[in-house]
């Protein structure tokens, strides 16, 4: 049985997604061992505590600085012996320690088709700059803010009529098809991260992923 620690901010659609993978089996002999969030409110704890997975709420105001805080993390993380960590929507900047330590083993998704929009408000964004198409990208966490070789991107189209909302909407049902691939992949050996590329199956990925 595999173990799988989910790091999470908010919300937790993609928690879910994962947590229902898990039971339906495109992720295989497979558990969520815990789920952590940097916030107590974040409702993703509550879909862990239904889901019977622990569900842990570390708060980093109780901690002098980044480094402190990543190794607590890094300690509770461990307790769990996870052979894969996944960041979905876990909104705090890594310390390179924190990053190193779990080099090859965490994956993040970030809304956006890599390298375009890095950071936040992504899907603003995109719809401001007159984007028709926007998406989302799994890739390996280095210490590059969202930087790490990508894995598997998903599009989307905006159309002129999109709030942004209908885009978050539309990107994150996309998320929720793609991220839970990409764990089992990772979980099976048939991904791994080699020399700072992502190799599906023996080959190396470009840089951007598939698509
Ligand atoms: C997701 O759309 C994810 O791509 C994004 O946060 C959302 C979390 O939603 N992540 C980032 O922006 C990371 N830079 P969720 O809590 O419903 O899974």
């Amino acid at each position: 049985m595999h173990n799988i620690v989910v790091l999470i901010s908010g919300n937790g659609s993609n928690l879910q997604a994962i947590i229902d993978s898990c039971t339906n089996g495109i992720i295989k002999n497979s558990r969520i061992a815990a789920v952590i969030s940097n916030k107590a409110d974040a409702y993703g704890l509550q879909r862990a505590q239904l889901a019977n997975i622990e569900a842990v709420s570390i708060a980093a105001t109780n901690y002098a600085n980044r480094q402190d805080y990543d190794q607590v993390l890094i300690e509770k993380i461990d307790a769990y012996q996870p052979d894969v960590i996944v960041l979905a929507g876990f909104m705090r900047i890594l310390s390179a320690d924190f990053v190193n330590h779990y080099q090859g083993r965490m994956l993040n998704i970030h809304p956006s088709l890599l390298p375009k929009y890095t950071g936040l408000n992504t899907h603003q964004r995109a719809i401001d700059a007159g984007d028709t198409e926007h998406g989302t990208s799994v890739h390996f966490v280095t210490e590059e803010l969202d930087g790490g070789p990508v894995i598997l991107q998903a599009k989307v189209p905006i159309f002129t009529t999109d709030s942004v909302d209908d885009v978050i909407e539309r990107v994150q049902r996309q998320e929720h098809n793609i991220y839970p691939l990409v764990i089992q992949w990772l979980l099976t050996q048939r991904l791994s991260m080699q020399n700072g590329y992502a190799v599906l199956d023996g080959n190396q990925l470009p840089p951007q992923g598939y698509a």
